[in-house]
């Protein structure tokens, strides 16, 4: 793949240009819950042109109008309850819907039946195109993983995929991109097959995020961050996705999936590949993706011994969240009864290269646990001596800085401080930012910024081929050492993860920075 690292960022703040946007699995919720409210959301910001047009793509048969009324349904019952700003498991970010500016979005949005395995619909998709008042498409596949690359195939083959005239044709592809190494490299051979890389959009909700985005800026925009990012002053650097939510409705494609392959090599890898790249010659698309690939392919591989020793997988029994009592995994709908599979996983990682040499990255992600808490944290070295040895402070805790992702957004070291008194005391503070201290926010689903991007062909937030396959491979020894319910550690529902994930960092004289 050419890397360019001279390609300007497009440029932001305008209006994005007209287009034909299909959604695939119009039906589905990602497109009510998240797509849609994004669409409002970007439109109430005057970001998108008046030319825009919104065309669901589904099997089922229904009028345009029967499925404007689904969505704007959906749009004011969420509305109703105060929809606030949006995550996956979240609110859909349509706070108190404005109906004059749902109107004007919604008739923007209409319907196409169509079999996705089935070649007229992609004649009928020519035909919208060809009567609207731009060539430009992007096509969104918000469908099952297994149609990716059967719909990328048949809008190549009805020549949809073909850029003349200046006009563009852009494909956006979901999570998950494959389930394992083989896989995710079958589907970028099939899709680039077709179409250039320029043209793909991979989707990782979490480049969306606000504080995700803001990882960057704070470490490149400021120069107080440098000077202490490396092995020199970092002990090591803990990444922790923590949810309350449990499976929900999703057991069947959960059993398949497991927490590692479910938020490991997209998610958590964002945020370590965020935390650790080199900065980028400039703050264009390639330029920032190749210091993300090359991070996620400094991570060492590890031997099926090293892999087992340095990982921890768990399953969540019964237990209580909130006051509530919630059901073990093995009773979720549409769970096996005797599955294996983790919905908890604990890793212990390496970027073999100059600046971290020798400082491991811990990672964990689990549902059912205590509290919902996405977080880097980064945990420095001790001091060099300690002055108090002749007091009664004997063990200093560890210097962090941490990034909050969510639920709250914002940054701060924890450092210890002397508590007012006449005897030496010595105690944690907090100093740091919140985003709400500064920035008004409006209500988002964390899709817009995608969403826009993708409109203005701007692919900086979007994997490319290269980064897709470097997180399968990083993982990959942990998915090949694994063997069935043998490893798996059971952790009560409510509770903060298997005591092996504990243990995981105590036998190296550490430990995870608390979930609050
Ligand atoms: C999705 C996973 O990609 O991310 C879900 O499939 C998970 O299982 C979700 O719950 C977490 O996203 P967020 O934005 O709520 O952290």
């Amino acid at each position: 793949m050419a890397v360019d690292t001279q390609t300007p960022r497009p440029s932001r703040d305008q209006v994005a240009p007209p287009v034909n946007l299909f959604l695939f699995g119009a039906h589905g919720d990602l497109v009510k819950r998240l797509l849609v409210p994004s669409l409002y959301n970007l439109t109430r910001d005057g970001l998108v042109d008046d030319a825009l047009r919104i065309i669901g793509v589904d099997h089922n048969q229904v009028s345009d109008e029967a499925y404007r009324e689904k969505l704007a349904d959906f749009m004011r019952q969420h509305a109703a309850k105060g929809g606030k700003p949006g995550s996956q498991d979240g609110g859909e970010g349509a706070a108190g819907l404005d109906e004059t500016l749902w109107r004007g979005l919604a008739q923007r949005i209409s319907y196409l039946e169509g079999d996705f395995l089935d070649d007229s619909t992609y004649q009928a998709i020519a035909q919208r195109i060809a009567s609207s008042g731009t060539r430009n498409a992007i096509f969104y596949l918000a469908t099952a993983p297994r149609f990716f690359c059967e719909v990328i195939q048949r809008l190549a083959h009805a020549g949809l995929l073909e850029e003349t005239d200046g006009q563009f044709r852009r494909v956006v592809v979901e999570k998950p991109f494959g389930s394992d190494l083989k896989t995710a490299q079958e589907l970028n051979a099939g899709i680039l097959g077709v179409m250039d890389e320029r043209q793909v959009y991979r989707i990782d909700h979490y480049l969306g995020k606000e504080t995700v985005q803001n990882i960057l800026v704070s470490r490149f925009a400021n120069g107080l961050f440098e000077a202490f990012w490396n092995n020199h002053y970092v002990d090591h650097v803990q990444i922790t996705a923590a949810e309350t939510v449990g499976v929900e409705q999703r057991g069947n494609f959960y059993e398949r999936t497991g927490a590692l392959r479910d938020m490991v090599p997209n998610h958590l890898f964002q945020l370590l590949a965020m935390t650790a790249m080199e900065p980028p010659a400039a703050f264009g698309a390639d330029a920032v993706r190749t210091e993300k690939a090359k991070v996620i392919a400094a991570i060492r591989p590890q031997s099926p011994e090293e892999a087992r020793r340095n990982s921890v997988r768990g399953q969540y029994t019964a237990g209580e969240i909130n006051g509530a009592r919630v059901a073990g995994y093995r009773e979720e709908p549409r769970v096996a009864p005797d599955s294996c599979t983790e919905t908890y996983v604990a890793l212990k990682l390496w970027v073999d290269n100059w600046r971290w040499a020798g400082v491991p990255f811990y990672l964990r992600t689990g549902k059912r646990l205590s509290v919902r808490d996405t977080e880097i944290a980064i945990c420095f070295k001790p001091a060099p001596m300690s002055p108090f040895r002749d007091t009664h402070v004997h063990r200093m805790r560890p210097n962090y800085l941490i990034i909050q992702i969510q639920p709250d957004e914002g940054m701060w070291f924890d450092f210890q401080a002397k508590r007012p008194g006449t005897t030496l005391e010595i105690d944690n503070i907090r100093m740091g930012f919140a985003y709400s201290d500064f920035f008004a926010m409006q209500p988002s689903t964390g899709y817009e910024t995608l969403l826009y991007d993708c409109m203005i062909g701007d692919q900086t937030l979007f994997q490319r081929a290269d980064n897709i396959e470097n997180g399968w491979r990083a993982v990959q020894p942990f998915l090949d050492a694994w063997e069935g319910c043998k490893d798996v550690q059971y952790y009560p529902a409510g509770s903060d993860g298997p005591e092996a994930a504990d243990e995981l960092l105590r036998r190296d004289g550490r430990a995870w920075h608390s979930l609050k």
